[in-house]
This record gives C-alpha cells, sequence and structure tokens, in this order.
C-alpha cells in the first residue's frame, strides 16, 4: 500500500517538474519573441528615418548624400571624442534629421537659385525652431534634437536660433556644427567645385574659437589627417 502511494506520489512530482519546465520553456520563448519584436520595431523605427533623411535631401537638390554623409562622419567624430553607446544613437538619428526644419522653408526660399534677401534669410534661420518643434512631441527622439535644434549656434554667440554661446551649446552639437560645414565647403555644388582638403582644413582652423568649439576643431582636424574623409566624395576636385 505504501509503496503505491509513493509510486503515486512520485509521478505527481514528476508531473509538476514536467509543466513547470513547460511554463519556464514558454516564458522563455515569449521573452525572446519580445525583444525581437522590439528590435524589429527599433530597426523599422530607422529605416523610416533614413527614408524622410533622403526626403529631405532629394527635395534639397544641392546636397544630395549629404546627410548620409555627416552623419556618418558625425559618428566617426564622436567615437573619437569617446563618445559612445546610447549617445551614438541618438545622434544617428539627430544627424539624419538635422535639417528636417526645412520643410518649414518654402521652395521658392529654399531653391532660390541666387543669394536670399535679408527677410528670406529671416525665414531660413527659422529652420532649428521647425525641428524642435516638429519632433518634440515624438517621445523616442526625445535625446536626438540637440543637433536639429543647435546645429547652427556658433562658440562665440552669434549663431542661431538662440545664440548660445560656448559650452551652452550642446557637446554633439559643436561636434555636428563642424562636420556640417566640412561637408557643405568639401562637396561639390553646382556652381562651385568642391574645395580640397587642405583648403578645408585651413578653413575650419581659422574659424576655431569663433564659429568651432576649439577642442573640437583640435580632434577634428587630428582625425582627419590620420583617416582621411576622401572616400566619402567621388566628384570632388583638389
Ligand atoms: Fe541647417
Amino acid at each position: 500500500m505504501l509503496f503505491v502511494l509513493l509510486a503515486g506520489y512520485e509521478v505527481r512530482r514528476s508531473e509538476v517538474i514536467a509543466t513547470q519546465g513547460a511554463i519556464a520553456i514558454d516564458h522563455a520563448s515569449l521573452l525572446n519573441e519580445l525583444q525581437r519584436s522590439n528590435i524589429e520595431i527599433v530597426i523599422a523605427y530607422d529605416h523610416t528615418l533614413e527614408g524622410w533623411s533622403r526626403a529631405l535631401d532629394l527635395r534639397d537638390k544641392e546636397t544630395e548624400g549629404h546627410s548620409k554623409r555627416v552623419t556618418e562622419m558625425t559618428l566617426r567624430l564622436m567615437r573619437a571624442t569617446r563618445l559612445g553607446g546610447a549617445e551614438l544613437v541618438h545622434a544617428r538619428r539627430g544627424a539624419l534629421l538635422h535639417d528636417i526644419g526645412k520643410l518649414g522653408v518654402p521652395d521658392s526660399i529654399l531653391l532660390k537659385p541666387g543669394p536670399l534677401t535679408e527677410e528670406e534669410w529671416v525665414v531660413m534661420r527659422r529652420h532649428p525652431e521647425y525641428a524642435n518643434a516638429l519632433l518634440s512631441p515624438i517621445t523616442y527622439l526625445k535625446h536626438s534634437i540637440d543637433i536639429p535644434y543647435c546645429h547652427h549656434e556658433k562658440w562665440d554667440g552669434t549663431g542661431y536660433p538662440r545664440g548660445l554661446k560656448g559650452e551652452q551649446i550642446p557637446l554633439v552639437a559643436r561636434l555636428f556644427a563642424v562636420v556640417d560645414v566640412w561637408d557643405a565647403l568639401r562637396y561639390e555644388r553646382p556652381y562651385r567645385k568642391g574645395w580640397s582638403d587642405e583648403k578645408v582644413c585651413e578653413y575650419i582652423h581659422s574659424h576655431a574659437g569663433t564659429h568651432f568649439d576649439p577642442e573640437v576643431v583640435k580632434v577634428f582636424l587630428r582625425m582627419e589627417k590620420t583617416c582621411k574623409f576622401s572616400n566619402l566624395y567621388d566628384k570632388v576636385e583638389a
């Protein structure tokens, strides 16, 4: 009798263990599934941002490919200044969308072939504020606003939209400002050839302490010397 009872107990214990094992496997599968879904959502978000970025470059015909190049260069510069992890993720999104505020600038100004009037410049200089207004309500982009909002601020306080000065300007925007100007000068435009590496470096060096953070310029120029950005450019002439 005792043997029968013990055997029954063992069977139930085995069933309980088997059930618990099955539940644990179910939980692990569910967790894996959730993690995979999260990763897929993040990838989908980032692909969407890349699409927006390409659309912006297409509209602003002079700078086709500009957003992709400055994003790559900004990430390289961040790594050279020992920034990493989540900061790279947020900066990548911010760099891709840095000129999204130009959606608020009319074609008649954005695509004007000649120089802008002072009134037109007033409208053009609003694009960082438009970017802030556009991106602020989007929760997953709230840490990516510094570049779109602050990339036209200058170290000496003469930039826009807020006239921030020195370290009031977020570091990632100070890094991006150098990269943005470097790309604008280095890349060929319909009305002029792209400048040589040397000429652009001289320009950036001469604006350290006025337009640019001098420490960022040092890192940028050291980096440009050791690993040229030229592989990002096809049609640039010396
Ligand atoms: Fe801009």
